[in-house]
């Protein structure tokens, strides 16, 4: 990455405002999944060993612009607290003269933590106003938010204008692992995709096509190719605006491009519903394709097992109900065992991978759903646009 680094700053002393992504799934008060916390530990603890005060900020969910007690940052505060062992000051606003006097009171040991960004409507315009009363609490500012990249947002943009900025730890590691993906992957380089919809991701399939050796296509997106193949179908979740659009992809990918051979069937999408498995080009009526069959496991086991890079992003079923996660699992089994540098990107697929208990066996997770796709894709990141390039 060619991005200024915190290793770059001059931070003793100084007091840095940190974006963090710090929007994690939270359960009758408590965080269920604290891995973007801990991802981020490393540019904290670094900060605290440099002498720096570091003032971390995050959304929370999706609030409306004002306070919604349902996203504080408490919650998260406690958690961040438990995994670095120092003390967390959590600010029950993010801006304004409370914390300004709470930031002069502050004796400096451990970090502040600064209320959900988004309480406040400037954030999401990227409003002026909003990023300069940010800028205002600190000396520098560090961008460690990979999974709010793609937003720009005042706490990833509009502040970056105005202090002297760098990237942080995990900013760094997610574009390098997805830098090496896309400009310099060892051959053969295979990629995975999945989830429900093609629409969502039609752009990442072209740029991966044009990457990558092989793209094995799974979850609900393959029954528009299905159909763009002339398939029956049956009940199965199709695209039909995006059927021709499917065709062309397939007609300039050739072999490239592999579909599922087999599919389970369901009548329901239910936990204990009847299903069986079928030939891709054999769904009956009334049934609906939930996820890739063992045939197709064993097809796409054959080129993961052959990769030297892999890239994946969504299930090839709906892995939340047993019946039909089978196919997500084989996947992740095989990418798993591959011994390929692997870079999993996108919720579904890495709470899939961490529920089989893989993530030390993937090269790289990503913390960023949207951020990773855009990325992907070849669009550029405003949060990381906005960054200064590496001196000299
Ligand atoms: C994410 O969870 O993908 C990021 O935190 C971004 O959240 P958003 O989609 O609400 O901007």
């Amino acid at each position: 990455m060619n991005k200024r680094s915190v290793r770059d700053l001059d931070v003793r002393g100084k007091r840095v405002l940190v974006r963090v992504d710090f929007n994690v799934p939270i359960k009758d008060g408590r965080v269920t999944d604290d891995t973007r916390i801990r991802r981020a530990l490393p540019t904290i603890r670094y900060l605290l060993s440099e002498g720096a005060r570091p003032i971390l900020i995050s959304h929370l969910g999706r609030p409306k612009g004002e306070p919604d007690p349902k996203y504080r940052m408490d919650p998260v505060a406690r958690r961040l607290g438990e995994l670095l062992d120092r003390q967390v000051l959590k600010l029950d606003e993010a801006v304004g003269p409370e914390v300004e006097r709470a930031l002069a009171e502050w004796d400096g040991q451990g970090v502040v933590l600064l209320e959900n960004s988004r309480f406040y409507p400037g954030e999401t315009k990227n409003d002026p106003e909003f990023a300069r009363q940010l800028a205002a609490l600190a000396d520098l500012y560090v961008n460690d938010a990979f999974g709010a990249a793609h937003r720009a947002h005042a706490t990833t943009v509009g502040v970056a204008e105005l202090l002297p900025s760098a990237a942080g730890f995990l900013l760094e590691e997610e574009l390098d692992y997805l830098d090496a993906v896309l400009e310099s992957p060892e051959r053969p380089f295979v990629a995975i995709l999945g989830g429900a919809k093609v629409s969502d991701k039609l752009g990442v399939i072209k740029s991966l096509l044009e990457r990558a050796d092989t793209l094995l296509v799974g979850g609900a997106m393959c029954f528009t190719f299905f159909k763009a193949r002339g398939y029956e179908v049956g009940s199965s979740l199709v695209e039909d605006d995006y059927v021709e659009q499917a065709k062309e992809l397939m007609e300039s990918a050739g072999e490239r491009l592999v579909l599922p051979v087999d599919v389970v069937v369901a009548r329901e999408m239910e936990e204990g519903a009847e299903s069986r498995t079928v030939p891709a080009d054999g769904i009956p009526e009334g049934w609906m394709g939930l996820d890739i069959g063992p045939k197709t496991v064993e097809l796409f086991g054959r080129h993961i097992s052959s990769a030297r890079t892999i890239f994946w992003n969504g299930p090839m079923g709906v892995f939340e109900i047993e019946a039909f996660a089978k196919g997500t699992e084989g996947v992740a089994k095989a990418v798993a065992e591959s011994g390929a540098t692997s870079v999993v990107g996108g919720g579904d697929s890495v709470a899939a991978v961490r529920k089989l208990g893989l993530e030390d066996e993937m090269s790289h997770i990503s913390t960023g759903g949207g951020a990773s796709l855009e990325y992907v894709e070849g669009r550029e990141l405003p949060g990381v646009a906005v960054l200064p390039e590496k001196e000299g």
